[in-house]
């Protein structure tokens, strides 16, 4: 495999904010239609569903991701691409990203959204080599918001705005947190009504992070607002600007997440596994597995005259961990 030097990764960040570009005039342009009441328009409204009746896919998808997967492949033939909509198709659930450069793009995340016209939804690429997201472009045509980041140039928003908004200095996390942050999360597709499942132990989860604190045998966390926008990808996003301070999901896959990853790290946020694990009071704080469907985002945090940003972060991941239940979205491969 060819070394990248910063100028490859420059020119490949170029190509990738052009696509998202062009990628997210594709998308704004059906979403218009959808608005209309013409043929076209009621052609446009059709989506059929893929796992269950939560997992939905347009033409609109498909479209987006052919476009994406046809630029990627005449600028750069020898790199390979996972896309949603491409991977959905096939049987294997396996993690495929390996060390090679690969392309990671989810052509609409927010499907849902986008059906009912909801702004939340973004076309989403990511650029990962040696196996991290290096490059992320996300863009939300209806909210006219275009993140985008490349590893050693800085996370932006619409290109002139650097993230995380709130700058020199950046805060640092509420010394009770997650008292004090706002908190998002995801309901996710998983929907099964059974009493230890993920859509049980995800509720539980989330009233504990609501709760006044000493509710909840001392589990109460407080945070000032819970949010659920219904996109993985802007979730992250917002965690790098700054406005989210945590988010906590399980379930998305890695096209949901790569390019948010790449503009969060570039932003100087943490990821790590959403799932507390044993010595959660003690451990590590490790890098999440980008394939793991487990995720949990902390802003960037400046210094106090007590702690460093880092460990702000990681005195909120533990505050987290000690709330949340684990969660079972185990696949071969990650
Ligand atoms: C979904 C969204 C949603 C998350 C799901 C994802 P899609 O992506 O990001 O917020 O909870 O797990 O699959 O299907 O709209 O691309």
């Amino acid at each position: 495999m060819a070394e990248l030097s910063q100028t490859d990764l420059d020119g490949i960040y170029a190509f990738a904010v052009k696509l998202g570009k062009d990628a997210g005039a594709l998308l704004w342009k059906t979403a218009q239609l959808r608005m209309g009441d013409d043929a076209a328009s009621a052609a446009e409204k059709d989506h059929v569903e893929k796992e269950n009746a939560v997992d939905l896919v347009t033409e609109t998808d498909e479209n987006v991701e052919a476009f994406i997967k046809e630029q990627i492949a005449q600028k750069y033939p020898s790199h390979k691409f996972v896309g949603e909509e491409s991977y959905s198709k096939g049987a294997s659930r396996d993690y495929l990203i390996d060390d090679e450069p690969t392309w990671c793009v989810d052509p609409i995340d927010g499907t849902v959204n986008y059906i009912h016209l909801f702004p939340m939804f973004c076309v989403s690429v990511a650029f990962i080599y040696k196996s991290k997201p290096v490059i992320g472009v996300i863009n939300a045509p209806f909210l006219r918001q275009f993140f985008s980041s490349c590893s050693g140039r800085g996370a932006w928003l619409n290109e002139t705005q650097p993230l995380p908004l709130v700058r020199n200095p950046v805060p640092p996390m509420p010394e009770n947190a997650p008292k004090g942050c706002v908190f998002s999360c995801e309901w996710g597709k998983d929907r099964r009504d059974q009493p230890d499942g993920n859509m049980h132990r995800k509720i539980e989860s989330f009233v504990n992070m609501a709760a006044e604190i000493g509710g909840r045998d001392g589990r109460g966390g407080m945070v000032h607002g819970m949010r659920s926008l219904g996109s993985a990808t802007l979730d992250l996003a917002y965690v790098a600007m700054g406005s989210f301070d945590i988010w906590w999901e399980g379930g998305c896959w890695e096209w949901d997440v790569a390019a948010g990853i790449a503009i969060l790290n570039e932003a100087g946020g943490l990821i790590t596994t959403a799932n507390p694990p044993q010595d959660e009071a003690t451990c590590t704080i490790e890098e999440v597995k980008l394939g793991s469907r487990l995720y949990l985002a902390i802003r960037a945090a400046g210094p106090s005259s007590t702690e460093t940003g880092r460990q702000s972060q990681e005195r909120t991941v533990r505050e987290v961990w000690r709330r949340v239940r684990n969660l079972d979205y185990s696949r071969p491969g990650a």
